[in-house]
């Protein structure tokens, strides 16, 4: 008997469909070459449902995807809707809910793709970022003080707990040794300055560091860190770092794999369920056009296969991404050379 999963579909809001759509056509085919089944709950959760409906994530579908074994979302973000609301009630709802307390980046440069840095080749891009998922600035603390006036304050707290820091740190460690690239991790914080997270953040990676003699620590401020990713990126193994710094070095992080087109996260929790997507958005401008690059769902798509411990499929899937690439004129929405589904097609092709 084949191996079956229960995967959720969320394709989204604006390309959203369109990407998890190609996602879906490889998926299919790779799990029949591999020899297991899918079965797939699909949900119209974003922006035109709220509009419709008022309802952006109703508990009892909250409740049906913590059952499930993964999670693969495509999009979210409407131009009808105030930012903030989908991202709250959606995205960030799940993440949350579901304690997804990873977000995880690997940032590969595939073989033909433009990177912006100059003499830098596929060997010197190949990094991956941990990013904490449930805390910091995200988790939302923070009030508004004489709200209107001239003398208004407005506090935006960075919560860290040394049970989520410790997870992360541990989990980081845990990756960074069985990547077995240079047994590297790289903390990225701000000590000079945010002298309370990040003195919680550099005493337990310190005490969680002794448990892994194998693995060399290094540590850089965030600031740093962007300067290197551009200058030096081969220089980086795995990163941990906390929600906000690592939402920001990893759209930085994007641009230097490719861009958006080709760039795949994962929301792990890993005793639970986790959720994969492309990290580029719902790019309005490109919707129903069937220019947008499906390679990011995809490589999603990779990692949930892999999530699965479907490690087998999940190389197929990468390495026929690196046979794509180089036929690619751009991983650019529009400039690709193929369309959408041509792309899609290419990927089952090369399976
Ligand atoms: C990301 C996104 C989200 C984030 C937004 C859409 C809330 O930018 O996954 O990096 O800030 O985490
Ligand atoms: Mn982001």
């Amino acid at each position: 008997m084949d191996k079956k999963y229960k995967i959720a579909v969320i394709p989204g809001d604006g390309t959203g469909p369109e990407v998890i759509r190609e996602g879906l056509k490889v998926l299919e085919a790779v799990s029949r070459k591999s020899g297991f089944r899918c079965d797939k709950a699909t949900y119209d959760f974003g922006g035109n449902r709220y509009l419709k409906t008022g309802e952006i994530l109703p508990d009892s579908a909250l409740e049906e995807l913590k059952s499930m074994d993964a999670i693969y979302l495509g999009a979210v973000g409407h131009p009808d809707v105030k930012a903030g609301i989908l991202e709250k009630g959606l995205l960030l709802k799940i993440r949350f809910s579901l304690e997804q307390y990873i977000n995880l980046r690997p940032v590969r440069l595939y073989p033909g793709v433009w990177t912006p840095l100059k003499d830098k080749e596929p060997g010197d891009i190949d990094f991956v970022v941990v990013r904490e998922n449930n805390e910091g600035l995200y988790a939302g603390e923070g009030e508004f003080i004489r709200k209107g006036t001239i003398d208004e304050i407005a506090l935006q707290v960075s919560r860290n707990t040394r049970r989520g820091v410790e997870r992360c740190v541990r989990f980081a460690f845990e990756y960074t040794k069985k990547r077995e690239k240079n047994r590297k991790l790289t903390l990225c914080g701000k000590t000079n300055v945010l002298t309370y997270a990040w003195d919680l953040w550099e005493r337990t990676f310190n005490e969680v560091a002794a448990e892994y003699p194998e693995i060399s620590k290094d540590y850089a401020h965030v600031d740093a860190v962007c300067m290197w990713m551009v200058k030096n990126p081969e220089w980086f193994d795995v990163i941990v770092t906390d929600n906000m710094f690592g939402d920001i070095i990893t759209d930085l992080a994007a641009m230097i794999q490719g861009g958006m087109g080709i760039a795949a996260g994962g929301n792990l929790n890993p005793e639970g369920v986790s959720m994969f997507e492309p990290i580029g958005g719902s790019a309005p401008k490109y919707t129903g056009k069937n220019v947008i690059n499906p390679l990011a769902a995809i490589c999603a798509l990779s990692m949930l296969l892999e999530n699965l411990g479907e490690h087998e499929a999940s190389s197929m899937v990468e390495n026929s991404v690196k046979k794509i690439t180089p036929k690619m004129k751009s991983m650019a929405a529009g400039r690709m050379g193929y369309s959408t589904s041509e792309v899609g097609d290419l990927v089952v092709k090369n399976l």
